[in-house]
């Protein structure tokens, strides 16, 4: 529980008391106290608020100020609790205490100073599943080049899988640790404040900090940073990296985001799915992977009954593999089968999006559902990229770049234009490659196909594309296939193409 002033909160439920007397507070005004509590004094600007509490709608400022109204009666006499800070935003002018014995999941954490040493470094969601060597030859890596990015995918595990990395080499090399969370940054002159803040930096008479301020804060320090969520301030957040590594020798930087930094020094490590069984796998198989191992331990966080038989093994490895073995997909997936059972969940699986919701009440919006998480990256792509991203939704299994351009290039859009996109949206984590150099093929991740096809069928686009899927199937003789074989298509009607992928 926190304390601020005369009232008590729980960020874990969602609940605010006045003595023992439960407050009720809406959804809205909670999510701008969470943040309140969550800065520790520091100011919160508008475009934070909006982007944590109103997600993508687009709402006038008029809103913030009715929601501030209903959270400044709670505090009582305390209506200073909140300040207006003119033309920047809100902060919390109280003392917000904690009962030890809960931890605040601080979205900025102040820093914490052990025996001289900063280490920020928030708590992990849980033991870390099948990323022991991944997280040893990521530590190797840091000990040779300045910049590690992780990239990937929402939900792949990268955010976890840096604290981890971090927490090794601060064990293992005395080094001082600041983890510095950017989703909710909005600007670039916000990351450099954020990271100041981090490292602990005051303002100086006021002033912002700036780069040169940041490079002097390093100096002399063994110091590694983690900056988290990078893709959506990815130029600014590339600049504090680059100043930060020619700052001092002695800094290393861990970034996470779903495309690289392109940053000089930097190894880019995509992070891989978790292993899902291979189809026809046998019980021992199916239990020895990371992604079952991860079902099956949310299961039981859930406290559901012990799973052990067969065909119980037998779905939960399919919905593995239907999930790509993205560990967020998984987490909301076995949040949802402790529920309603694993065959209703197998059975769920072809209109996911409304069913794989719920996530933890105390983690990012974007991480709350499915949808959301995707919803996230889809924000930050081109036009093009999104009408090729919806277009390219009709192909279930791996394509070539001529079949993109064959289906994708219609309307505004020619094969360049279409090639450019399958560019940018592999660099973003939305399509994937296989294949050596010489034969280059992609394909999306069964969750993201699904949103591509939502996308596709909420557009009126979804004939066009679907009618130069067949066509092109039409003329080829043969196709990529999921691994059953290569198919003749010549005969097929459009109907059957579509049907059959
Ligand atoms: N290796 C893993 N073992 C167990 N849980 C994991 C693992 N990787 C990710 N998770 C869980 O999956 C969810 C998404 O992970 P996160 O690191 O936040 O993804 P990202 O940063 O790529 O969006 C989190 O709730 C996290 O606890
Ligand atoms: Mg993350």
């Amino acid at each position: 529980m926190i304390k601020i002033g005369r009232i008590t909160v729980s960020l874990e439920m969602r609940e605010v008391y006045l003595g023992a007397d439960l407050v009720p507070l809406g959804a809205r005004a909670f999510g701008i106290l969470e943040l309140l509590i969550r800065a520790r004094g520091a100011t919160v600007t508008k475009d934070e608020i909006f982007e944590h509490v109103w997600s993508k709608s687009v709402v006038g400022e008029n809103n913030i100020h009715v929601q501030l109204s209903a959270l400044r009666k709670i505090f009582g006499e305390d209506r200073q609790a909140i300040r207006t800070i003119p033309g920047r935003g809100y902060r919390l002018t109280l003392a917000v205490e904690t009962d030890e014995s809960v931890e605040v999941p601080a979205s900025a954490p102040t820093p914490r100073i052990e025996a001289g040493r900063l280490n920020s470094l928030p708590a992990m969601h849980g033991p870390l599943i099948g990323r022991d060597s991944t997280t040893a030859e990521l530590a190797r890596a840091l000990t040779t080049g300045p910049i590690v990015t992780l990239v990937g995918p929402g939900g792949i595990g990268k955010t976890q899988l840096g604290i981890a990395v971090a927490r090794s080499i601060a064990d293992a090399a005395g080094m001082e640790v600041c983890f510095v969370p950017l989703a909710s940054v909005a600007r670039a002159q916000s990351i450099v404040s954020r990271v100041a803040e981090a490292l602990g930096i005051a303002a100086v008479n006021g002033d912002a900090p700036e780069l040169k301020d940041l490079a002097a804060a390093v100096q002399g320090r063994k110091l590694l940073v983690l900056l988290d969520n990078c893709e959506h301030v990815i130029e600014s957040a590339a600049t504090v990296c680059d100043v930060l590594v020619q700052a001092s020798a002695d800094v290393r930087l861990l970034a996470t985001s779903r495309e690289p930094l392109r940053t000089r020094g930097e190894i880019t490590h995509w992070v891989d799915p978790m292993e899902t069984p291979a189809v026809g796998a046998g019980l021992h198989a199916i239990l020895a992977c990371s992604s079952v191992k991860l079902f099956l331990a949310q299961l039981s966080a859930f406290n559901a009954a012990a799973i052990s038989d067969r065909c119980s093994l037998e779905m939960i490895a399919t919905i593995c593999r239907r999930l790509d073995g993205v560990p967020l997909a998984i987490e909301l997936a076995a949040a949802r089968a402790a529920v309603f059972g694993i065959g209703r969940l197998i059975f769920e699986l072809d209109d996911r999006f409304p069913f794989l919701t719920g996530g933890r009440r105390t983690a990012p919006r974007r991480q709350q559902t499915l949808e959301a998480s995707l919803d996230w990256g889809h924000e930050l792509l081109s036009d093009f990229e999104k009408l090729v991203l919806q277009r390219l939704g009709v192909f279930p299994a791996r394509f070539s770049l001529e079949a993109a351009c064959a289906v994708a290039a219609f309307g505004q859009l020619s094969c360049n234009e279409v090639t450019e996109a399958i560019v940018g949206l592999a660099s973003k984590s939305f399509v994937s490659t296989t294949g050596g150099s010489n034969t280059k093929e992609y394909f999306l991740l069964e969750s993201t196909r699904e949103y591509a096809l939502r996308k596709l069928y909420a557009s009126r686009e979804a004939n066009e594309a679907l009618s130069r899927k067949a066509a092109f199937l039409a003329k080829s003789e043969t196709v990529p296939e999921r691994g059953l074989g290569v198919v003749a298509r010549r005969s097929l009607t459009v109907v059957e193409a579509v049907a059959s992928w």
